[in-house]
């Protein structure tokens, strides 16, 4: 069926350079934008965005990386969307991502992984909502 997921393109990648061929290789893929901008999460938000690693030994390296500059974050739409982005973007660690992957051509650590993509479809609905007002949704 035709639904939603929800991505960032993170820090590293903005600084980069990347947003324009991250996104050209997104709609080549067959993803519709519906929801899409340039923004910077406060600290609070990416505690609370974050809240399920927030006991894990990398959550504040975490927290600073996501918040040190603008991200562009969106929603997709696409028959399989979930699981179609997750295979695009590729393994967390790009050492372990397919070639071709956008995690394989621009990502350079675990930790700095250029691209965020909802790992179900009640967490893209969620990712999504935080982000997006539903007016914000097209
Ligand atoms: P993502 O899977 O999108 O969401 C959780 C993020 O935590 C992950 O991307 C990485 O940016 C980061 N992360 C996951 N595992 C590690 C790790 N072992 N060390 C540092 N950062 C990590």
């Amino acid at each position: 069926a035709t639904n939603r997921t929800f991505t960032m393109l993170k820090p590293d990648a903005v600084e980069k350079g990347h947003i324009g061929a991250i996104l050209e290789k997104i709609s080549a893929s067959g993803f519709r934008i519906v929801a899409m901008k340039l923004t910077q999460m406060t600290t609070a938000d990416a505690e609370a965005f974050y809240a399920i690693h927030n006991e894990r030994p990398f959550f504040p390296e975490l927290v600073e990386y996501m918040t040190r500059g603008p991200i562009v974050a969106a929603i997709l739409e696409k028959e399989n969307a979930v699981e179609d982005f997750r295979t695009l973007i590729g393994a967390t660690n790009p050492v372990d991502a397919a070639e071709g992957t956008i995690r394989k051509m621009y990502a350079d650590s675990i930790s700095e992984n250029a691209v965020h993509g909802s790992d179900s479809d009640d967490n893209a609905a969620i990712e999504g909502a935080f982000h997006f007002s539903g007016r914000e949704q097209f």
